[in-house]
């Protein structure tokens, strides 16, 4: 009697809680397309890579404000006005231009509402963009690198001697 009372108790007070947390450093399953098409074929290696357009000259927000932000189209049209506009992909641009239309981009990354993440915080530790992004300076389609599960985000606060307590990214 004793023996299987001991087994229950190992089993909720052990086994249940660490099977708990193996499985929050890897839910959900991973079913997202980590290389979406956009309504516009963007290159990230012809803007960043061959032209060597400044990361952050189009992700303006990304050093003060938790978003990095997506460019709006005036910021395309101070050069697109110009440039390419025989190009189909321009031409393309043009028709959102002329309605005034929003382009619907589709998001690569995406954390759940409950997981807060400051860019601004991750810049000022001098960690570059390619530290969890990849080499987006040569993707014509951008593809997401990282898992963006919490185990990836607390290796390397471990590493880094950055906050782990749960309050930090969980608000
Ligand atoms: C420490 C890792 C890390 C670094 C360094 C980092 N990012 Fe991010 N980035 C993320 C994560 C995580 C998300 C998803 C955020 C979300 O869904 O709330 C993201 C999302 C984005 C997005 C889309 C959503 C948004 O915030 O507008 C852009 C654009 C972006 N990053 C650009 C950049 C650029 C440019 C740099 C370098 C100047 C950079 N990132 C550096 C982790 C990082
Ligand atoms: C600093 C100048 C500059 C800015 C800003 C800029 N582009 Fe471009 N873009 C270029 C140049 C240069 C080319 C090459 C034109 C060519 O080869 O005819 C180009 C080409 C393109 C093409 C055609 C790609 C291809 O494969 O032929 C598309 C689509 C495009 N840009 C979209 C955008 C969008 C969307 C934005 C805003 C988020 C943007 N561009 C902002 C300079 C710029
Ligand atoms: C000419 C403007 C421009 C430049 C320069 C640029 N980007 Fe972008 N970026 C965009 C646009 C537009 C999108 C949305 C379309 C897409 O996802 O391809 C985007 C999307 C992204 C995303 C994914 C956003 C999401 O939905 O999660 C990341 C990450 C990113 N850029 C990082 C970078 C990095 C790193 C650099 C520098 C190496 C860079 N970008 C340079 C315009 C730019
Ligand atoms: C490549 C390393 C790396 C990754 C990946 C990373 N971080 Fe960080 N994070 C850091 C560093 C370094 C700091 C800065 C710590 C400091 O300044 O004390 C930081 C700071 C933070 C802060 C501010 C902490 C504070 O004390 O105010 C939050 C919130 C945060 N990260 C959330 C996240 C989330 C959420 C993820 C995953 C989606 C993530 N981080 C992924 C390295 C990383
Ligand atoms: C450095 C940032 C960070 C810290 C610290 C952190 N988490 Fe998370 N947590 C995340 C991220 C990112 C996700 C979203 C994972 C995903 O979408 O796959 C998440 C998801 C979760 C979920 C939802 C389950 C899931 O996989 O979506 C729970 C529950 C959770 N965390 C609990 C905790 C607890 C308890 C702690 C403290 C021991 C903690 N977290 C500390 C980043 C963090």
């Amino acid at each position: 009697m004793k023996k299987l009372l001991l087994a229950i108790l190992l089993l909720t007070f052990v086994a249940v809680p660490v099977a708990g947390l193996i499985l929050l450093y890897h839910l959900p399953f991973d079913t997202r397309d980590p290389s979406p098409t956009q309504p516009i074929a963007f290159s990230h290696q012809l803007h960043a890579g061959v032209y060597e357009i400044s990361c952050r000259f189009c992700h303006r927000s990304v050093a003060v404000s938790p978003v990095a932000g997506i460019p709006d189209l005036a910021l395309c049209f101070a050069c697109h006005q110009y440039i390419g506009v025989d190009n189909p992909g321009v031409q393309q641009l043009s028709g959102y231009w002329k309605k005034q239309e929003v382009i619907p981009w589709v998001r690569v990354h995406q954390l759940p509402d409950h997981v807060y993440f400051p860019h601004m915080m991750h810049i000022r530790a001098d960690l570059d963009c390619r530290t969890c992004h990849g080499e987006v300076a040569q993707m014509a389609q951008l593809t997401r690198q990282a898992s963006l599960k919490m185990g990836w985000c607390l290796n390397c606060h471990r590493e880094h001697q950055a906050s782990i307590d749960c309050w930090t990214c969980h608000i």
